[in-house]
């Protein structure tokens, strides 16, 4: 990765010297502010604490991918603010983007570790195999015993990405390679887990500017997700909800409910179960997102999604994996729809109120009552 700045700069020096006017730079923090759920006077916090931030050092580590979570954050038509402030940290591993190879690669990862013992940040994607230590290596040395000494000193993991979070398509039945997400190793370090085939990169670099604004990890789920990104479903904040409200949905990928932008449940669209942020920030710097292209959510961002069943089958129940049928709902129509949603509303009020957020654990307890 090119070194466009000092590593002695601050983040602000860099942006500067790059052409991000503080107007710009201003803005983004106010749109992460709100994102994370932060009070809206928080931005200048945010904009000083990120501006002021030394490079932080990254290692990061590709095991099992595809490389997809790399090419999410890399590969955008023009690169946008996130890209920059991931430019502006020192990534001082990866294997994709780094010039480096074979033994001077690994002293490059070695050499950072002890640079900066307890303060790196360690960023995985991918999963573990651990069926046998030979199914995938890097410089002879297997994954797995990669993590377990990367891991050693750093200052907090983040898995990148469903493989690293959840053990993703690597994972999916037969599991050939025993896959294990980053979480069934490391136990002892924090590991925020940012879901997701590929995730948002806004969302990876909301995380990183949390940890570098308040030096710690922020508050996550039962599942170890960012509760500002993934603390409601895609279904919570879709466009077409509405419709979904109203009983309206497309029947086909071409008849005329699809045209006219109706709910896509019955095509299979698994939003209603999904939690990420794809129907607020969206992709391709907020231009649309899977639903708004005319396909369902298939769910990319949840553990075993690969292995819910068809991609085109409707959810057998509604909103959240709790709940009435929704086979029996959305055959009867717009009453049902309606009497549908009111119930998950009730369910999510009711989770609210009793645990401050609404995770899928909160929304089961709710619903076991
Ligand atoms: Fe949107 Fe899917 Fe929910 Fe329909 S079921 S409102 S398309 S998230
Ligand atoms: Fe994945 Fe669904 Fe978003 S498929 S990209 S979580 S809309």
């Amino acid at each position: 990765m090119a070194d466009m700045n000092p590593a002695s700069a601050t983040v602000g020096e860099a942006l500067a010297r790059r052409g991000v006017s503080r107007r710009s730079f201003l803005q983004w923090c106010a749109t992460l502010a709100s994102m994370m759920a932060l009070p809206v006077g928080m931005a200048p916090a945010l904009a000083a604490a990120i501006g002021a931030a030394r490079r932080q050092s990254v290692i990061w580590l590709s095991f099992q991918e595809c490389t997809g979570c790399t090419e999410s954050l890399t590969r955008s038509n023009s690169p946008s603010l996130e890209t920059l402030i991931f430019d502006l940290i020192s990534l001082d591993y990866h294997h994709t983007l780094q010039a480096a190879s074979a033994e001077a690669a690994e002293a490059a990862r070695r050499q950072a570790m002890q640079d900066n013992r307890g303060k790196y940040l360690l960023i995985v994607d991918g999963s573990v195999p651990t069926g046998n230590p030979g199914y995938s290596t890097i410089a002879g040395i297997s994954n797995h015993d990669m993590l377990v000494e990367s891991a050693r000193d750093a200052a907090a993991l983040v898995a990148i990405g469903s493989c690293a979070a959840y053990g993703g398509i690597p994972q999916a039945q037969p599991n050939p390679t025993g896959a294990v997400p980053v979480s069934a190793i490391i136990k002892d370090k924090p590991v925020v887990n940012i879901p997701g085939c590929p995730p948002i990169p806004a969302v990876m670099t909301g995380v990183l500017a949390h940890l570098l604004t308040f030096g710690k990890v922020p508050p996550l789920d039962d599942q170890g997700r960012p509760l500002a990104f993934y603390g409601e479903t895609i279904h919570d904040r879709c466009y077409r909800r509405p419709f979904y409200d109203q009983g309206k949905f497309a029947e086909s990928f071409d008849d005329e409910g699809a045209r006219r932008g109706w709910c896509l449940f019955k095509l299979g669209c698994k939003g209603p179960v999904t939690h990420n942020a794809c129907a607020t920030r969206k992709w391709n710097d907020g231009t649309s997102f899977p639903i708004q292209s005319g396909h369902g959510c298939i769910g990319c961002s949840e553990a075993g999604f690969w292995d819910a069943g068809s991609f085109y089958k409707a959810l057998s129940l509604p909103v959240s994996p709790v709940g009435a049928a929704v086979g029996t709902a959305a055959a009867a129509g717009a009453a049902a729809g309606v009497a549908i949603a009111w119930h998950n509303r009730q369910v999510k009020q009711a989770a609210k109120a009793a645990h401050g957020s609404v995770t899928v654990a909160d929304l089961k307890k709710e619903e076991a009552k």
